[in-house]
């Protein structure tokens, strides 16, 4: 079969991507080797999908070049994507901190995506596996399990590891490799972290414990939101955002109680406060007004033996108030791709042009959205990111 756009991987830049450049005219093929479209986008924002954030800047990407990401993020804004989506009647809300969810199923976003592919003129192939790309003169061949397609240009929107069981493969690093490009080193991002021996012990049992407000801090870099014990770990929001700045060995801190609404200063000072106003309670009790009860008492058992508050000295309530604010938590890893939300690092942008994300060692080559090292911070800026540099290139390809 002969086309003008082959695009590997039906997500969300790839669908973007086709979209685009059918609505230009081209002959478009989208072929994905999962048996149907888009499953990442039905699984995200708990079904709700995030499907894009009104703050996006180019500073909510991780990437070894910063800049990479600005001109595609300029060009295609969350503007133009809710536009789309109203255009589709699809019902959303901003839950909190920019963050567009659907009110009824991420669902429509796929039907919406499917419904613009149709209208542009796009042919789709599911479990359609590619098993081999070349070069030709007049483009690529490319062999799939349903034939050879021969195109002008390919589009590799394959997307990164994470949730290997819902698709992900590493076909587009691969690709990328096999045409000269240099690949940076991909990890998990936006994923709970492990901890690990007499760590892990102290903290398992209180799984299911949340708080509503914490900090996370790695370097200078900090994330105010929700956290939650898991059996192996930490999780939420918090601690998924500081994932993507966290290595084994980095130090992670957590400020427990980031603006809590009890605290006009900092605790120790509140604590003193309660000595001189609740003389016989006991620590444990004291500090249960600010973290939950189980995290409170396992603080003390570990930490600081829980006393009548009366024996506490001045100084020792700042310290203990101290290490609220700045509890070294040594996490050993992440619970990898398996849950993870991301896949950092990738096709490195040095070789591909920042407006097109055509190859600038192979015309005709383009890669897109998550498979090239650009990825967002949790909220919607990832989605964005796949619209946008799926777009800049379906406007060229
Ligand atoms: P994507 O992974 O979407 O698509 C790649 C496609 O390529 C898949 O359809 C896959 O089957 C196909 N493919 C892979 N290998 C292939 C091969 N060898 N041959 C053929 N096809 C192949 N982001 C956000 O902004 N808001 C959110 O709410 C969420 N929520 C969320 C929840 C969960 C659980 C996860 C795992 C991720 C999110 N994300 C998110 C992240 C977001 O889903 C992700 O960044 C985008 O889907 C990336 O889009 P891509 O199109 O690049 O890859």
């Amino acid at each position: 079969m002969k086309v003008d756009v082959l695009v590997i991987g039906a997500g969300a830049a790839g669908l973007m991507c086709a979209i685009a450049a059918g609505q230009r005219g081209r002959r478009v093929l989208v072929v994905d080797h999962a048996n149907k479209v888009g499953k990442k986008i039905l699984m995200s924002g708990g079904g709700r999908c995030n499907f894009t954030n009104l703050g996006v800047t180019p500073a909510n990407y991780l990437s070894a070049n910063p800049h990479f990401a600005k001109s595609a993020l300029a060009r295609y804004t969350p503007a133009d994507f809710i536009a789309l989506v109203e255009k589709h009647r699809i019902a959303y809300h901003e839950k909190e901190l920019g963050q567009l969810f659907c009110d009824d199923s991420s669902k429509q976003i796929v039907r919406m995506l499917l419904d613009e592919c149709a209208a542009a003129g796009v042919r789709i192939e599911t479990s359609c596996a590619v098993a081999r790309v070349r070069k030709t003169d007049e483009g690529f061949s490319v062999t799939t399990v349903h034939g050879e397609v021969h195109a002008e240009s390919l589009v590799v929107a394959s997307g990164g590891l994470s949730i290997p069981s819902m698709g992900a493969s590493g076909l587009g690093y691969d690709l990328a490799r096999q045409f000269g490009h240099a690949v940076l080193p991909i990890r998990a991002g936006l994923v709970p972290l492990t901890l690990s021996g007499k760590h892990q012990e102290h903290y398992q049992d209180l799984a299911g414990v949340a708080l509503p407000l914490v900090e996370a801090r790695v370097g200078k870099r900090e994330f105010r939101a929700g956290m939650l014990f898991t059996h192996r770990g930490i999780s939420g929001p918090a601690i998924l955002q500081i994932s993507s700045y966290w290595q084994p060995g980095h130090d992670l801190r957590i400020d427990l109680l980031p603006a809590h609404p009890l605290l006009s200063q900092d605790a120790g000072a509140w604590l003193n406060e309660q000595r001189a106003a609740r003389p016989a309670a006991e620590l444990k009790t004291v500090l249960a007004d600010l973290l939950p009860k189980r995290l409170a008492q396992r603080l003390c058992e570990l930490w600081f033996e829980s006393r009548p508050m009366r024996q506490y000295r001045e100084a020792e309530l700042h310290e203990i108030g101290k290490q609220l604010h700045d509890w070294p938590i040594t996490a050993s890893g992440t619970e990898g791709y398996r849950t993870a939300e991301v896949t950092l690092g990738g096709v490195d942008t040095d070789g591909l042009s920042s407006s097109t994300m055509q190859s600038k060692l192979v015309p005709g080559l383009y890669f897109i959205g998550e498979v090239v090292d650009v990825t967002g911070w949790l909220g919607g800026y990832n989605f964005q990111w796949a619209w946008a540099s799926g777009y800049a290139a379906g406007e060229v390809v």
